[in-house]
């Protein structure tokens, strides 16, 4: 009985200072981005599932930054956050321009510019002239929080033809 109980406090100890406990698993991961309809529909279901993968991309890289990751995993995560902003914004692109939606020129203008950006972000990160930060995160979020539902959202009813 003893014995017992001297296992179950070693193991409670034990689990204490556990390597997943003391990465902060246990407390669990906020994601700073989180996709809903109501926030970030768009009607187009296409786009709002890219939204949704680009939304893991912001979140894979602000948690590599909360939980003060490697240099090489921020980059690798920051490399594949602009990949794929370039990618779905290009794929907004063709289909604007397919169908001749009257607001594609200011919408790629806005774009372009988030575009510029990120590349700047990256170039410096990559000199070592920059860290990206929870306030460098908040930016990305804040232009997405005004991007879609005022920008992107504007196409919805001329994409699906309503
Ligand atoms: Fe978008
Ligand atoms: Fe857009």
């Amino acid at each position: 009985m003893v014995k017992a109980k001297a296992w179950f406090c070693f193991f409670l100890f034990s689990s204490f200072f556990h390597p997943v406990f003391a990465c902060g698993q246990v407390r669990g991961y906020t994601p700073l981005m989180s996709w809903t309809e109501e926030q970030y529909g768009t009607t187009v279901p296409k786009f709002d599932e890219e939204h949704k993968n680009l939304f893991r991309f912001v979140n894979q890289l602000h948690r590599s930054i909360v939980e003060n990751q490697e240099r090489s995993i921020v980059k690798h995560n920051l490399d594949a956050l602009v990949s794929y902003v370039v990618e779905h914004f290009r794929s907004e692109e063709e289909m604007m321009q397919a169908k001749g939606f009257e607001g594609y020129e200011a919408h790629k203008r806005s774009h372009d510019k988030f575009v510029e950006t990120c590349v700047n972000l990256q170039e410096q990160f990559a000199a070592g002239q920059d860290d990206i930060t929870l306030e460098t995160m908040q930016y990305i979020k804040n232009w997405l929080d005004s991007h879609i539902p005022n920008t992107d959202r504007q196409y919805g009813p001329f994409l699906m033809g309503i």
